[in-house]
């Protein structure tokens, strides 16, 4: 396996290294490089174009605005949310000393099923927080119906779902607030990075103060908040790369399709389809393996393709309900959560970046086919 290149399953969309150092020069003319400087103001407002949202907070991670979000809702008791995400999902509710409630996925699209959502809902609940996994959009109409019935604050944990529209529609702009992760590993980076996206002025002041220790002007501090600023060299490295995302996604979006082609005929190997009237980002591939069709287990084909130099990534394996920290409470009882449980058992993402190229993904498919 030494002299086989590594197919890694990411690799992070780069600015062009030129252009950046003309950025860097002229943040270093300024002498400003954080606090809400020049190209923060204007990667917001770049965002705000692109995404077509009204408006927009940048945060330094994708977790810090999950965690200011449900403090500025004032969100107590009971969180109902998704045991299938990254772990960071769940921290934040912890951290705010909330409690929170998992309920089960729908196996056709790895978000929460708006009809567990209902029946977990208890005089403690005061919010939601789902996820749409990978960049799948949740059932968001169901879910503010039942948020509109039991006054609830929904708040979305968009870390995937960059760019995602459904009839021409943002899907940031669904519930009350919804969070965005710029890591490394996203469709757009901004190295460590993150945002959130609210309907009006009055609440992005508000979340901008809190990002800022709770500062409003010199003297006054209006909450407990926390330092979660995006500096001035990440968002001139955003407005770089947000330049050329849409090629970045259009590269995915071949990749997926052939992954689709070679795929679809495969027994024991099940994956997403396209969503009609959803403009999707292909964030991720992931596929589900059924080890009595496919003649493999899940983890025989993840250690193959590691074999052969391939980096797959059981993303999201395991359950966080089955993490210590949370394994504990009545709602992640394994009995509670039977359709995560086997999309974690099952699920392998396979590499899915801007480089691949298509020799690359015929490795990655004679993995798969030739047993
Ligand atoms: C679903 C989800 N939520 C939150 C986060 C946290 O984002 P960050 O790593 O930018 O803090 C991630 C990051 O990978 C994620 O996948």
């Amino acid at each position: 396996m030494s002299d086989i290149k590594t197919i890694t399953v990411t690799s992070p969309l780069l600015p062009d290294l030129e252009e950046f150092h003309e950025l860097l020069t002229d943040i270093w003319e300024s002498k400003w490089i954080t606090n809400n400087g020049e190209f923060h103001r204007r990667l917001e407002q770049a965002l705000c174009d692109y995404l077509k949202v009204p408006f927009i907070s940048l945060f330094t991670n994708g977790t810090l605005p999950l965690l200011t979000a449900l403090q500025a809702l004032r969100v107590k008791g009971e969180v109902i949310t998704t045991p299938y995400s990254f772990v960071a999902t769940t921290h934040s509710i912890w951290w705010n000393g909330c409690e929170p409630v998992f309920v089960d996925i729908d196996p056709k699209t790895g978000n929460m099923d708006p009809d567990r959502i209902e029946a977990a809902i208890t005089p403690r609940t005061s919010a939601i927080m789902p996820v749409h996994v990978y960049g799948i959009p949740c059932d968001i109409k169901r879910i503010q119906e039942i948020a509109d019935k039991y006054h609830l604050k929904v708040i979305y944990d968009a870390a995937h779902a960059f760019g995602v529209e459904y009839n021409g529609k943002s899907i940031l702009r669904a519930g009350d607030l919804s969070t965005l992760s710029f890591h490394a590993t996203k469709v757009f980076n901004t190295i460590e990075g993150g945002a959130m996206i609210m309907h009006d002025a009055a609440t992005k002041e508000k979340i901008d103060f809190l990002k800022n220790f709770g500062f409003a002007g010199e003297t006054e501090v209006v909450g407990p908040g926390i330092n979660s600023k995006m500096d001035e060299i990440r968002s001139a490295y955003g407005l770089l790369n947000l330049k050329q995302v849409d090629d970045a996604i259009e590269c995915r979006r071949h990749i997926t399709n052939l992954y689709r082609e070679s795929l679809k005929d495969v027994e024991g190997i099940s994956f997403f389809h396209e969503i009609p009237g959803v403009r999707h980002n292909y964030s991720y591939f992931p596929i589900f393996v059924d080890s009595d069709k496919y003649g493999l287990s899940r983890d025989e084909l993840y250690y193959k393709m590691k074999e052969n130099g391939i980096f797959g990534r059981r993303y999201f394996y395991p359950l966080i309900s089955s993490f210590s920290t949370y394994q504990g409470l009545p709602s992640a009882n394994k009995r509670n959560l039977p359709h995560a449980y086997k999309m974690a058992e099952s699920v392998i993402c396979l590499p899915m970046h801007h480089r691949l190229t298509d020799n690359e993904v015929q490795r990655v498919l004679d993995c798969i086919l030739i047993r």
